[in-house]
């Protein structure tokens, strides 16, 4: 029996394979799927548009302030609008990815973000993917995971993921980066990225996605009884 409420939530850094393992969990189990870090990159796409200066938190206030965004929850879309128009592909530039860390730190958007969250999902079986999710958005989740993995593992499937899609990539380049986004979003008063206290660590380092997928699925069979 498929439950009616019961939130998994799935934390951790950048390039732990987390996006793609939490929507094909969401989609085996059979519940709705939330990207949050999505919901942060429109937010900062929006800031972007309107020429607010992201070193300063007022001018990212102000805009973030009226920005309207939709996500759908199914896991097997990839739908996200601002002001209606769908910026699925735009949020993922790089132009995007260098602000995001900057909006995301401002307590007022994270308010925001979060009181969105929890309305999206609200009375639904979901998986919800962040870097806050087990600790500020859902404390009392059914099944929380923290995902990790060395920052060298994460940044070389970055690296392959830049290849494979025909751009241009230095490993060292992209190593930097990793560890630059991990000391900000680490670092950050407001909701640092950290695990929950109650949370299943899970080393990805050395698995491949299916294998993270099945060890998550027979976590959330034992826990929830899902599958
Ligand atoms: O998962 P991602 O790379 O798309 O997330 C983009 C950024 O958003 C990331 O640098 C951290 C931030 N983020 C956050 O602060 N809280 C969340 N719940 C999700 C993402």
């Amino acid at each position: 029996t498929t439950p009616t409420t019961a939130i998994i939530t799935i934390d951790g850094p950048a390039g732990t394979g987390k996006s793609s393992v939490s929507r094909r969990l969401a989609d085996r189990v059979g519940a709705r799927y939330l990207d949050t870090g999505a919901m942060y990159r429109v937010a900062t796409l929006a800031a972007l548009r309107a020429g607010a200066d992201v070193a300063v938190q007022q001018e990212i206030i102000d805009t973030v302030a009226a920005v309207a965004m939709t996500l759908s929850n199914d896991p097997s879309s990839h739908a996200v609008t601002l002001a209606g128009e769908d910026v699925s592909d735009e949020i993922r530039t790089d132009a995007v990815t260098q602000a995001v860390s900057a909006v995301s730190a401002v307590k007022a958007v994270r308010e925001k973000m979060v009181a969105l969250q929890r309305e999206l999902v609200a009375g639904e079986f979901a998986v919800v993917e962040g870097r806050d999710i087990g600790t500020v958005v859902f404390p009392d989740a059914t099944l929380k995971i923290y995902l990790t993995a060395t920052a060298e593992a994460r940044a070389q499937r970055r690296h392959d993921q830049n290849l494979a899609q025909g751009r241009t990539s230095d490993l060292a380049a992209v190593l930097a980066d990793v560890q630059r986004r991990d000391h900000l979003d680490s670092t950050r008063e407001h909701s640092p990225l950290r695990p929950a206290d109650d949370a299943v660590q899970v080393d990805t380092s050395n698995l491949d996605i299916d294998q993270v997928i099945d060890r998550l699925a027979e976590l959330s069979n034992q826990r929830i009884g899902v599958l």
